[in-house]
């Protein structure tokens, strides 16, 4: 631990797996005191076992504001303030190209992507400024910045992320909150949302995903983590509303 994120407090959505996960767990490596949340139960109290005492689970829907509400107001009564949330938790369905993408699809994408992000930044905003400043790190995808044949309602939801995050960014810096809003668009990660989706498609569509990258792997869930680590730290308090690509070279070309 070189402690880049010592005396920092941080929320992590969607930390039961992938991702978010893995971020948890590097933020503690470096110091920050974690609460990770998500809807699985079981697989959120099994990053928390990974965390040690620097780290405790909530149950957690991110798309529910009482229930936003009692996540922060336990991570400020159990650590005192909020420096960092990620907001990671995030969903992609099959049946979602502008041929089969009905309202359930549409709402259940965007009550998770779009909505769950927009009340994590609102209901943050305010303890993180009063705790003197920090960072909002949201995941976004390529997938934000350029469309998917059968990723429509995904795509709508990651694109307006993006510009989500701009504007919490623009709005911050400009009121001297001294909080900074940054999304991270991650290439093909290996994690279980591309298992999942490598399970739907065939195995050789699988594979292209790879293929996609031109660097020619996919990526890992560290190349993630360790762009959450510098989000939060105060190596980046030149930067906001940047969207960070992380995906091999694949927007590149
Ligand atoms: N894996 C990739 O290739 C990739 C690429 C680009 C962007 N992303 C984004 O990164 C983030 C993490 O993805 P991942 O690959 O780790 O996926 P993952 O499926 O491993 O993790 C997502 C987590 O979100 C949780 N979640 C789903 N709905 C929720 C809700 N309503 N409330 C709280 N938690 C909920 C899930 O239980 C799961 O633990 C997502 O926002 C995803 O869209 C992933």
């Amino acid at each position: 631990m070189s402690g880049r994120l010592k005396n920092k407090v941080a929320i992590v959505t969607g930390g039961a797996s992938g991702l978010g996960r893995q971020s948890a767990i590097r933020m503690v490596e470096e110091g920050a005191l974690v609460c990770v949340t998500d809807i699985n139960k079981e697989h959120g109290e099994g990053t928390a076992a990974m965390l040690g005492e620097r780290g405790f689970f909530m149950a957690h829907d991110v798309s529910d504001e009482a229930a936003w509400k009692h996540v922060i107001d336990t991570v400020l009564r159990r650590f005192g303030k909020l420096n960092v949330l990620v907001n990671c938790a995030g969903v992609g369905l099959e049946n979602d190209s502008i041929a089969d993408c009905d309202d359930q699809v549409w709402n259940a994408v965007m009550d998770v992507n779009l909505h769950g992000t927009f009340l994590g930044c609102r209901l943050a905003v305010e303890p993180i400024r009063r705790a003197g400043g920090g960072s909002i790190i949201n995941l976004s995808s390529v997938l934000g910045l350029r469309g998917g044949s059968d990723t429509l309602a995904y795509c709508a939801s990651k694109g307006a992320v993006r510009l989500l995050t701009k504007s919490v960014a623009v709005h911050c810096a400009t009121k001297k909150t001294n909080v900074r809003c940054n999304s991270i668009h991650p290439g093909y990660m290996l994690t279980n949302m591309v298992r999942d989706y490598a399970e739907y498609f065939s195995q050789d569509e699988a594979l292209a995903l790879t293929a996609l990258h031109p660097i020619g792997r996919m990526g890992d869930s560290d190349d993630i983590a360790h762009m959450v680590v510098y989000l939060a730290s105060d190596e980046s308090t030149f930067v906001t509303g940047a969207e960070m690509v992380v995906d091999g070279g694949y927007t590149a070309g």
